[in-house]
């Protein structure tokens, strides 16, 4: 019980939170409801001309209402027609209105929201609901509204006309409102769920749909056919079914409120002919009375399903909102990081994805400026979680990370990224030109000699000249007309483009051939030269010449020294290198921190 009260309070603050979207539009919205005024007027209009056109035209022969009653007909329905076309016309422009302003804010949230909750949710979710969702907000917005307003106003017209008539043929179906106010509720609650386990659905249709478009090449080689298949009919099913249940919802409850219409038409037609109740009633007053009845069909049949409407776009609303009223990324540092050269410093930080799995375990160690340190260490170790931590996509839980002696949660996010150069380990380009994609962001706009320079350190220009179109050749989504080393050049070409005094390259020349790499790795020593650099690698030849090493073993830091130090102490260091004595059977935790303690 108290679950749907407190659901029905919450499904109002909703519904006002979409008018307050509605707000900027009020005079379209005034000049809509005065033409849906009209348009109730005329269609009483045409109930009440029943009178006239009976009695006077055909009764009584009355030559004024022969020419009066035709013209009147005519009038009316041009007036009805125009003021129908202005009301349909200004709700859609609230509508798409209200639409794209949702939308926009929605995309500009997803700008903004911390990496974490995209790690939480489906892209095909996401994307869904700035698509599909946002969509039905439009159709509570305008077409609810529409019927809500138009539909009601006629209903009240046509009401006034049959209570002018006589109020007791009137008394017969007022009696009956309760009863289809009572229906009214109970299939409210009902289609609430139902939309809301639609809106779910797509996203789950979406997101399917998403990972097999994208993963096409791993369903073809590993005959994954069948299971995407299978994934796809699960999620396709149950959006038809619920579809289904709610189309039998609208679909039931309509005739059920016809019966009622129908109910009472049949006792009027009884108290009105049989004369008992009524009284003298002309024939005109009785078929005007009639038409207004029957004219009541269409509104109230229109008033039962837009229930349906509102309770779809209360869904939508429901989710749209809880995103756009989540968490941004935490950007409340107040300093603005303005400088050349930058000392990073690591204190005992520890860090967690998940709640309760540690991943980075009390890490310090120190890169000061223009120096190069390399970390190594196994696969999830916890290297990459460092270059995260850096540009501060998920934010420390315990320690502190400086720059230039400033916790980094004290600078704003856009002045502390400015200073972050980074290859990641999976590169990422946008469907857009080679150009475009190395001059990304906030380096859109730099001059071609620019580009072709950073290029050149790069050793990319070779390749890219020899594309179709050079700088100016689409690269497919995420680049997938070129091989996975001309991608990573890219990727290296851009952080070389930015500047920027921190370095952060993770694996970055990890797809390319021994030879390529050489070249690449002469280039981006030039580059590291005099600037502060983390370089994550494997491969001995990128590690070798980094003024110091961190070796790391689940989260720790295991040893720390330059390559020499390190090869020396015999540790885990020479163990990954596959030079060590032992080799074979190394306890990590054994060997400790033999080299040197973190700084
Ligand atoms: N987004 C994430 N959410 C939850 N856990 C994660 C996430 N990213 C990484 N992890 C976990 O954190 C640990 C460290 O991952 P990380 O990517 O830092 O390893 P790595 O040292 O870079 O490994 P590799 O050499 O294979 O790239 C792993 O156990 C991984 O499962
Ligand atoms: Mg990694």
């Amino acid at each position: 019980m108290s679950n749907s009260v407190s659901g029905s309070t919450s499904a109002f603050a909703i519904y006002r939170r979409l008018l307050t979207y509605v707000g900027p539009h009020r005079w379209h919205l005034a000049a809509a409801v005065l033409a849906m005024a009209v348009y109730a007027s005329c269609s009483t209009a045409f109930a009440a001309l029943m009178k006239p056109m009976l009695d006077g035209s055909f009764v009584n022969r009355d030559t004024s209402a022969i020419t009066f009653v035709p013209l009147m007909i005519i009038v009316i329905f041009i007036c009805r027609g125009a003021s129908g076309f202005f009301s349909i016309y200004l709700m859609s422009l609230i509508g798409w209105s209200v639409v794209k302003r949702i939308r926009q804010q929605l995309f500009d949230k997803y700008l903004d929201l911390p990496t974490a909750q995209f790690d939480r949710s489906s892209s095909g979710e996401m994307i869904s609901r700035v698509t599909f969702n946002v969509q039905n907000i439009a159709t509570v917005a305008a077409d609810s509204l529409t019927i809500l307003v138009r539909d009601t106003l006629t209903i009240f017209g046509l009401l006034c006309l049959m209570l002018y008539h006589s109020w007791k043929l009137s008394l017969g179906i007022l009696v009956l409102g309760p009863l289809v106010a009572l229906i009214i509720h109970f299939v409210s609650g009902r289609f609430r769920r139902l939309s809301r386990g639609i809106q779910d659905s797509m996203g789950q249709v979406a997101s399917v749909i998403e990972e097999a478009v994208e993963g096409q090449r791993l369903v073809k080689v590993f005959g994954g056919r069948d299971y995407e298949r299978e994934q796809f009919d699960l999620v396709n099913e149950r959006n038809r079914n619920l579809n289904l249940k709610e189309t039998m919802t609208r679909a039931a409850s309509a005739p059920v409120v016809q019966f009622l219409v129908a109910v009472a038409l049949a006792i009027i037609v009884y108290l009105a002919s049989s004369g008992t109740l009524v009284g003298e009633i002309t024939v005109g007053v009785f078929m005007s009375f009639i038409t207004a009845m029957m004219m009541l069909f269409a509104p109230l049949k229109q008033l039962t399903m837009v229930n349906a409407k509102i309770q779809a776009g209360i869904a939508a609303g429901e989710n749209v909102f809880a995103i756009l009223d989540s968490e941004s990324e935490r950007d409340t540092g107040e300093h603005v990081l303005e400088s050349d050269t930058v000392e990073l410093k690591l204190h005992d930080v520890s860090f967690s994805y998940l709640p309760d799995k540690l991943v980075l375990k009390q890490l310090s160690f120190k890169v000061a400026a223009g120096e190069t340190v390399a970390l190594v260490g196994g696969s999830g170790s916890g290297k990459s979680t460092i270059a995260n931590l850096l540009p501060r996509l998920y934010d420390i839980k315990e320690g502190s990370i400086t720059l230039n002696g400033q916790d980094t949660r004290e600078y704003t996010l856009d002045s502390l990224r400015r200073h972050i150069s980074y290859v990641g380990q999976d590169v990422t380009l946008f469907n857009d030109t080679v150009l475009a994609n190395i001059a990304y962001g906030q380096m859109r706009g730099t001059s071609l000699e620019k580009v072709k320079a950073a290029c050149r350190i790069a050793h990319a220009n070779d390749f890219i000249e020899k594309l179709s179109e050079g700088y100016y050749t689409v690269v497919g989504e995420n680049g997938v007309m070129l091989s996975g080393g001309q991608r990573q050049r890219l990727a290296i070409a851009r952080a070389i483009l930015k500047d920027a005094p921190l370095l952060v390259l993770d694996e970055a020349t990890s797809a390319l051939d021994t030879e390529s790499e050489r070249k690449v790795q002469q280039g981006l020593a030039e580059l590291m030269r005099g600037r502060t650099t983390v370089v994550i690698a494997h491969r001995l030849s990128t590690i070798e010449n980094a003024d110091r090493i961190v070796v790391m073993d689940e989260g720790q830091i295991v040893e720390m020294g330059t390559h020499q130090q390190l090869l020396q102490a015999n540790g885990y260091y020479s163990f990954l290198q596959g030079r060590g004595d032992q080799a074979t059977e190394l306890p990590v935790q054994q060997s400790g921190l033999s080299a040197q303690q973190p700084t």
